[in-house]
């Protein structure tokens, strides 16, 4: 019922919301036929080939393949959840959402308004006569005004403040216990968090959603969180967001680190475009979360192996997101939030500057520590790692590393070569879909034909017009054979905006067996009247392939939600599903 609701407001939407009128306040467009068009927002170009077709409601981007429906613009413009693009468009042309909807949300606001009336509970004992909390706090070098900024609190050592504070307002017992904040035994109440130091969640939309709590002094465990909830889901947020997101956007990069403590440290001394994951590893969602602020992150977790660790699935998470990553250790102490104290905010930033390493540098740097690069075998095994790091990589990242490591370790720029493409396992895959693949298969046989061919008509296109190269580079998935790569990284050398590929350079750049593959597509491969539509119908296909990608997402997600049981993720990932069938109709 509820879903049948949803769909009609998305409808709705649709028919009411005229796709031009909503994009060409935001894209300046320009009539082009019966379409209109303009440059793309979504990627960097200098003429127009983004264009909105008001017959069929849709925009497309022939440079970088972004398409979709006005729903579709909306949540990408604006980096907006799918639910919240139809929101913001609901209310933009007077559209209701569904009782249901409401509902659900006027639900959540009722636990949202018990967890607030809890911190400005632990805040209020915090922030009231001498307390441990704030002994404990201030000895941490943390000073009033961050204090309050972050709405610290203190759960003294009774076993039932809080309940009787908040039974006392007339809460629900019952939502009490959902959200954690009070337990149930032999018939008691007592409250959960007890002698901590509180440290409220609040997401994005200033809701307070969870809390965490510090052990003050030794005991297990150190650091105790709220269960997940309705309101509280871990995976999808960072903690400190909600105070640092603007001087996030405003710095241009997040330092992403581990504990409550790492960002306070880091806030008080500074530095505030600063988040923490919820002691938990790193997750798509919240990388999703910071993309929306930043395109860059430092990684900036504890120095022991642990945070090494977690540092290196981190920036493979992040990655995954298209963020670019750096890699932090600090050395000689605990976690940044020991180094800043010691050390000072100077320190610091210095440290960002010039010790921050590119994720894949990092990951080499720590190779080479491994290996003894004087003995030729474990030169080898060094050459290898290596490897299997660059083929993870989009091929013109990795030509780039191919040079630069070459170069660093003395290393045959062609034997490296030879190596990242030799041993392709991974050549049906692109960087974001790595782990879906199953290891040693044949590499070209493992490809199929319509892929292939696929692959042989793009190399075409661009050696017809280089400027297809652009659009294409948004695709690293669509080029899957290690000669079609190699092309791409030779025409990428080659590439200038102002004229077109040069056939004898390129093949003066080519080995024999990629040339064998050049010739071959030459002679082949037939583009038809319209190079323009063949193009069209590559990237169609292309992003055809993503959609039907994401939809076995999504069906792995729905498992994964209905175990978890939150409804509304359900529903979200519902809608979504529905959407892409949706588009694929059309
Ligand atoms: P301080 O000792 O207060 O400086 O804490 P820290 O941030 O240095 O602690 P640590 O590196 O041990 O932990 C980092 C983060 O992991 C914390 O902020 C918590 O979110 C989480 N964490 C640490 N210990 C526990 C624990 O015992 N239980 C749970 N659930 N989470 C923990
Ligand atoms: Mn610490």
């Amino acid at each position: 019922m509820a879903q049948q609701n949803y769909q009609s407001v998305i409808d709705e939407i649709k028919s009411r919301c005229n796709i031009v009128d909503i994009i060409s306040p935001l894209v300046p467009l320009k009539r082009a036929g019966t379409n209109q068009k303009g440059i793309c927002p979504f990627h960097n170009e200098k003429t127009p080939s983004f264009v909105v077709s008001d017959a069929k409601q849709i925009f497309t981007c022939f440079g970088c393949g972004a398409s979709g429906d006005v729903i579709e613009f909306v949540k990408r413009y604006y980096n907006l959840t799918f639910p919240e693009a139809v929101e913001r468009l609901a209310l933009q042309c007077g559209i209701s959402i569904p009782e249901s909807h409401g509902e659900l949300g006027k639900k959540k606001e009722g636990y949202y308004e018990i967890n607030r009336q809890a911190a400005r509970f632990y805040f209020s004992v915090f922030a009231g006569k001498k307390n441990p909390g704030l002994t404990y706090m201030i000895q941490r070098g943390i000073e009033p005004p961050v204090l309050k900024a972050f709405g610290i609190g203190y759960a003294d050592d009774s076993w039932d403040s809080l309940t009787k504070a908040l039974t006392g307002q007339g809460f629900d017992q019952g939502m009490l216990l959902e959200l954690g904040l009070i337990s149930q035994k032999n018939g008691h109440l007592y409250d959960k968090f007890r002698s901590r130091v509180i440290f409220p969640i609040i997401n994005t939309r200033g809701k307070v959603i969870g809390f965490g709590g510090r052990m003050i002094g030794e005991g297990e465990p150190k650091y105790l969180n709220s269960q997940e909830s309705i309101v509280f889901q871990k995976k999808y947020n960072l903690f400190g967001l909600n105070l640092t997101r603007s001087e996030i956007q405003k710095e241009g990069y997040a330092v992403l680190v581990e504990g409550y403590m790492d960002v306070i440290g880091l806030y008080q001394h500074g530095i505030r475009n600063v988040a923490a994951s919820l002691g938990t590893a790193l997750t798509q969602q919240q990388a999703r979360l910071l993309k929306r602020y930043t395109e860059k992150v430092i990684l900036c977790y504890d120095s022991d192996q642990a945070g090494i660790d977690a540092a290196l699935r981190g920036a493979d998470v992040l990655r995954r997101e298209g963020l670019e990553v750096r890699i932090l250790n600090v050395p000689q102490e605990k976690d940044p939030d020991e180094y800043i104290r010691k050390r000072g905010r100077e320190a610091f930033l210095n440290l960002i500057h010039k010790k921050a390493l590119p994720d894949v540098e990092y990951k080499i740097a720590l190779l080479k520590s491994q290996y003894d690069l004087n003995d030729t075998t474990q030169s080898i095994k060094f050459l290898q790692k290596i490897s299997d790091i660059l083929r993870t990589l989009t091929p013109v990242e990795a030509d780039l590393y191919i040079g630069k490591v070459s170069a660093e370790y003395r290393i045959s720029e062609g034997a490296l070569r030879r190596e990242v493409q030799r041993q392709d396992r991974n050549v049906t895959s692109s960087p974001q879909t790595k782990d879906e693949s199953r290891g040693k298969t044949d590499p070209v046989a493992a490809v199929s034909e319509s892929t292939l061919s696929l692959e042989r008509m793009i190399l075409r296109l661009i050696l017809l017009k280089s400027e297809y190269l652009e659009g294409i580079r948004e695709y690293p998935e669509a080029i899957v054979t290690p000669p079609g790569r190699r092309l791409i990284s030779v025409f990428q050398e080659l590439f200038t905006e102002d004229s077109d590929l040069e056939l004898e350079a390129v093949r003066d750049a080519l080995e024999e067996d990629e040339l064998a593959y050049l010739e071959t597509i030459l002679r082949e491969v037939q583009v038809g009247e319209k190079d323009e539509d063949a193009y069209a119908d590559c990237i169609a296909k292309l992003q055809e392939q993503r959609l039907e990608k994401r939809k076995k997402e999504i069906i792995d997600l729905l498992s994964l939600a209905e175990e978890t049981g939150s409804q509304s993720q359900l529903d979200d990932l519902m809608k979504e599903y529905m959407m892409i069938q949706q588009m694929q109709k059309r």
